[in-house]
């Protein structure tokens, strides 16, 4: 595996691989078996695997963990190598923003609902690195996690509007043993917390069983799912949603694929996870 940390010579690189499929895994590094299995596919469906690390200042908001997000190379390094990535891409700060970006990129829609109601510009942080990183890298396909559905659809239509010839994937939340998602931010949670996190998923569960069962009322289930969410982990509720997908619509009655979404504050962890149902309540798979 190559490691490379300039631009310029990244750009160098990708003109040499251009004829070849190219597969892309942006990411923030601290990898776990989401990262991974997305690097797993990428390997499967591509002659060649890039991966980035690029923890991303524009994305961050001024109270927000950038200075604190977890790091650790050296474990990244190994763990790309053993999944088959072929360039690994981790350039600095410096690289990335030589000075002080003057054409600024904004979302317009997709946005206003869930994570970004929260995190206001976050997105338009993410969309301004996946420009800059889909110009550098110039790849065929690129992958994103289920688990961030909201940033999936933004991705989605960043390409749509502005022609990128890439296809964009996403691929299922990978889960711990006791299925809470994995996220870099697990970290943060007490153990009492990491007990309680289960009821995400539990409560997501309740939600899509309500769906199979022929429940076509939205504020019913979201209902349902908040209540079980409040009584049973005792963290703020940032958001229970049910929105069509990938439009991230509010939807009057469930008769398209839908994302059942939820946002819970522990004390010093964020928590997101989510289903994205077809009309009938199954889970979909791939994206
Ligand atoms: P990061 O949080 O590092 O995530 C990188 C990719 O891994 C994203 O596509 C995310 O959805 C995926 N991922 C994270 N946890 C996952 C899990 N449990 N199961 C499956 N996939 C998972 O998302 C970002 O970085 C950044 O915003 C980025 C796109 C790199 C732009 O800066």
């Amino acid at each position: 595996m190559k490691v490379i940390r300039s631009v310029e010579l990244m750009q160098a690189e990708m003109m040499k691989v251009r004829q070849k499929e190219v597969g892309f895994v942006p990411t923030m590094g601290f990898f776990h078996n989401g990262h991974t299995s997305l690097m797993d596919e990428a390997k499967k469906e591509n002659d060649i695997v890039v991966t980035s690390i690029f923890v991303n200042p524009l994305q961050f908001g001024p109270n927000e963990d950038f200075d604190e997000y977890p790091r650790d190379e050296e474990h990244d390094i190994k763990k790309a190598e053993e999944h088959g990535v072929d360039i690994l891409f981790v350039p600095d700060v410096k690289s990335m923003y030589p000075q002080k970006m003057s054409v600024i990129m904004k979302s317009e829609s997709r946005v206003n609902i869930l994570c970004g109601r929260s995190r206001p510009g976050h997105f338009d942080g993410v969309i301004t690195v996946l420009t800059k990183l889909f110009n550098i890298i110039q790849p065929t396909k690129v992958y994103f996690g289920m688990k961030d559905a909201q940033q999936l659809a933004v991705v989605d239509v960043l390409v749509k509007d502005y022609n990128f010839p890439i296809q964009v994937i996403g691929l299922p939340t990978v889960r711990e043993d006791d299925k809470l998602a994995k996220s870099s931010r697990n970290v943060y949670l007490s153990p009492a917390e990491k007990e309680k996190s289960v009821w995400l998923y539990n409560a997501l569960m309740i939600g899509q069983q309500l769906v199979v069962d022929g429940e076509k009322n939205p504020v019913t289930i979201i209902d349902e799912v908040r209540t079980v969410l409040s009584e049973k982990t005792g963290a703020m509720i940032d958001y229970v949603e049910l929105l069509n997908y990938p439009n991230l619509q509010p939807v009057t009655e469930i008769k398209e694929q839908i994302i059942l979404a939820v946002a819970v504050q522990f004390n010093q962890a964020r928590l997101i996870d989510n289903f994205i149902l077809d009309h009938e309540g199954n889970i979909v798979t791939r994206l």
